[in-house]
């Protein structure tokens, strides 16, 4: 397991080879049971994960504090940068310093992309990117991809749509990256303004990777195997007059899903949180994984922990 697996640090999903995504899925496989509650365990006994969120989060931190418990292993952190020394000025290089004399390993998220790097780059224990501003969020992209595995049964040989805010969305620039290690095709669906990075596209065109771009989930809702989904990211906009403009772009209801002639194993998934973007009518459907995709946050989450801890 040790000689696929060897990471200093978790910071972009492209660091990860395709051999090493699939230790962690294997792994993570073999820790349902534990994550959910069913089978004891104690790999990380007497370990010390540091939860440093400096900006708002549910499933991420929650995961990562409760794939840590199921394995014996205890967590110290701030959800909320005002109850920490950041509201007195400190920079994020020394909060990092004294947080790695006091944890085995370091969970970052924060407001600016490039914070994990530069994390990274002054601390002695492993830092977990999880989410840097509109940048990265590796470990998202970790159980989006074993969602994909377990839903579809594999990832390579899917169309998947990738709708809603591609500019900021940190969640689909690390999927993106990651899926262009497979084969897949791709459909970005965006408002013209809210377009995948340049960057990430041209790098799709150099692996000679499937893709193409539209504005409506309507062009292509009937071709797709996976609908992924996600929320614009009103935080990131300059303004909110710039928001306002592209604000429920989407809105996916049942009745779309009914009116077309929809893959029958169409699945949609959304890294939530949502804000309007699936009606709470698609949630009963057979389509709707993202609840599911949520809960396996924990044990990817809880196979990573291990594979880091053990490296
Ligand atoms: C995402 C994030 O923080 O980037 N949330 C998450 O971690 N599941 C998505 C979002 O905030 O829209």
């Amino acid at each position: 397991m040790k000689d696929v697996f060897e990471k200093d640090h978790i910071v972009r999903i492209k660091d990860f080879t395709r051999d090493e995504l699939t230790t962690v899925f294997d792994l993570a496989e073999e820790m349902i049971p534990i994550a959910e509650g069913k089978k004891k365990n104690n790999d990380l006994e007497g370990k010390l994960l540091a939860n440093l969120f400096f900006e708002p989060s549910t499933r991420t931190r929650l995961s990562f504090e409760g794939a840590m418990k199921r394995m014996a292993g205890r967590c110290i952190g701030f959800a909320e940068p005002g109850t920490s020394s950041a509201k007195k000025g400190e920079t994020l290089a020394d909060t990092i310093r004294v947080a790695a004399g006091y944890a085995d390993i370091i969970v970052l998220r924060h407001p600016h992309e490039g914070a994990a790097q530069l994390a990274a780059n002054f601390s002695e224990v492993p830092i977990i990117n999880a989410g840097d501003g509109a940048g990265r969020h590796p470990t998202q992209t970790l159980l989006d991809l074993f969602t994909i595995k377990r839903e579809m049964d594999s990832i390579s040989g899917n169309h998947i749509g990738i709708a809603g805010d591609l500019k900021y969305g940190r969640t689909v620039h690390s999927l993106t990256n990651a899926l262009s290690m497979y084969d897949t095709k791709l459909t970005f669906i965006s408002p013209p303004s809210l377009r995948m990075p340049e960057e990430i596209i041209d790098e799709l065109k150099d692996k000679g990777i499937h893709h193409t771009e539209v504005e409506e989930i309507d062009e292509v809702l009937e071709e797709l195997d996976i609908l992924y989904m996600t929320r614009i990211q009103r935080e990131r906009f300059p303004s909110e007059e710039d928001y306002e403009n592209v604000a429920r772009s989407y809105h996916l209801e049942n009745d779309m899903l009914r009116d077309r002639d929809v893959n029958e194993d169409l699945t949609i998934m959304h890294p939530l949180p949502r804000v309007d973007e699936i009606n709470a009518d698609v949630d009963m459907t057979p389509h709707a994984k993202y609840f599911q995709q949520a809960a396996n946050g924990v044990p990817v989450r809880m196979a990573l922990l291990k594979l880091l801890m053990e490296a």
